[in-house]
């Protein structure tokens, strides 16, 4: 969907500079053109240099620069782009913004411009929550200014808080969702995510390896195509996408509840490593050593949320897709459970140790449905993310 799309980047001087290299590269990876833009403040944190060889084009810093005059004025260089994007937008690029200042280039550019904006703030805590740039942000989202972010969490200063630069992927989505109407517009898809937590009294639980890195990057990869995306994640070790409706829970019967609540889906993807049994005697109180020698746990089933879900009489999504963790005899055992449990695809994976799927970064899977299988190559969990989300968007759309 980026695929020859102009974007024009301006690069603000924030410490999160740095995440702009990789949102070139991403951009890039993605098919899309990107001309940089820094601002004198951006030069301080990033060299010109290396923007300019990560984007492979001519990067523009100054506004009074002859050459660049000569090749492209200034109105033409913002009119050129698709999308123009601010990242990391600080706060006195917002101010400027707000104001309709146009004293360097990107002020400039921003106020020359006939094109949307994205702006991706990044600042100290209390920078951002000051009235002046609240004010500032109200005004922008009123002249139509679109933002993504900031995330919370510790910050380069110390301080904990709203104001970290979206991460490099969130910004991705989006610009995906800003420059169109993806295939999956007025779809909506319920994605689980993570592992489950089962409590064995207030302060210890059972659990498993699942790190949530592939339900979320589903759930990022069907936001990009415009899909409306209910998130249902366990305590997982990556946060949820942005631009997603994410609701945090625990335990397996948490996660059916939360399934059960949400919204008529037309597409269904169960990706979370739900744990099979809870602790029937779990304890409301902690169990202390001795006394009674060693405590004995009584296990109960969970239910089978895929399943449910599955063979629902009424309201059943239109495509629901289960994942199949196995260790040995993969695709039988996969095959057999797709039918077992009543879903149109499995995504079959071996999680056995030596593969270093569970809790990495790629994926090795086969997808496996009712007239057929197809085994994909090792990927990253993004790549099988995104097939995943592109074949979705194939039978639904
Ligand atoms: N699943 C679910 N609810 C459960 C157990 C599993 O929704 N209580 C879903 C998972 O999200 C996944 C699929 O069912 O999409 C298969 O999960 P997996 O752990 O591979 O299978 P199990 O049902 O646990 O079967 P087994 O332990 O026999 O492999």
């Amino acid at each position: 969907m980026l695929a020859d799309k102009r974007i024009l980047l301006i690069i603000g001087g924030g410490i999160a500079a740095f995440k702009a290299l990789d949102l070139i590269r991403r951009l890039r990876e993605r098919g899309a053109n990107v001309t940089p833009v820094l601002t004198k403040a951006g030069g301080e944190f990033v060299t010109p240099l290396s923007v300019s060889a990560l984007a492979g084009e001519k990067i523009y810093q100054d506004l009074f620069d002859l050459t660049a005059e000569a090749e492209m004025g200034h109105i033409e260089l913002s009119r050129a782009a698709d999308l123009i994007v601010v990242a990391p937008a600080t706060a006195d690029l917002l101010a400027k913004m707000a104001a309709g200042l146009a004293n360097d280039l990107a002020s400039t550019l921003l106020l020359a411009t006939d094109k949307r904006v994205l702006a991706a703030p990044s600042m100290n805590v209390r920078m951002w929550d000051h009235p002046a740039t609240q004010r500032n942000l109200a005004q922008l989202t009123a002249d139509g200014v679109l933002f993504v972010g900031p995330g919370e969490g510790d910050m380069a200063c110390g301080e904990y808080g709203p104001g970290r630069l979206a991460e490099p992927l969130d910004i991705v989505v989006a610009i995906d969702a800003a420059l169109a109407d993806g295939p999956l517009k007025d779809k909506h898809v319920l994605v689980t995510s993570g592992p489950t937590h089962e409590p064995i009294d207030p302060v210890r639980y059972i659990a498993n390896r699942s790190s949530g890195a592939q339900g979320t990057a589903i759930a990022r990869a069907l936001a990009a195509l415009g899909a409306d995306v209910t998130f249902v994640t366990g305590p997982a070790d990556v946060p949820p996408p942005m631009g997603v409706s994410a609701v945090k829970v625990q335990t397996a019967a948490q996660m059916l509840d939360a399934v059960m609540a949400a919204p008529q889906a037309d597409a269904a993807i169960f990706a979370a490593a739900v744990a099979d049994w809870h602790v029937a005697n779990a304890g409301d109180n902690k169990i202390k050593k001795g006394g009674n020698g060693l405590p004995t746990l009584a296990f109960a089933e969970n239910p089978d949320i895929l399943a449910t879900v599955a063979q629902m009489e009424a309201g059943r999504p239109d495509l629901v897709i289960g994942f199949a963790a196995e260790t040995d005899d993969v695709i039988a055992n996969a095959t057999a459970k797709r039918k077992r449990k009543g879903c149109d695809w499995i995504v079959a994976n071996d999680v056995s140790p030596s593969t270093g799927i569970m809790g990495g970064s790629e994926n090795d899977v086969t997808l496996i449905m009712e007239d057929g299988s197809e085994d994909w190559p090792r990927m990253s969990k993004d790549a099988v993310a995104a097939r995943l989300a592109a074949k979705l968007a194939e039978v639904l759309s």
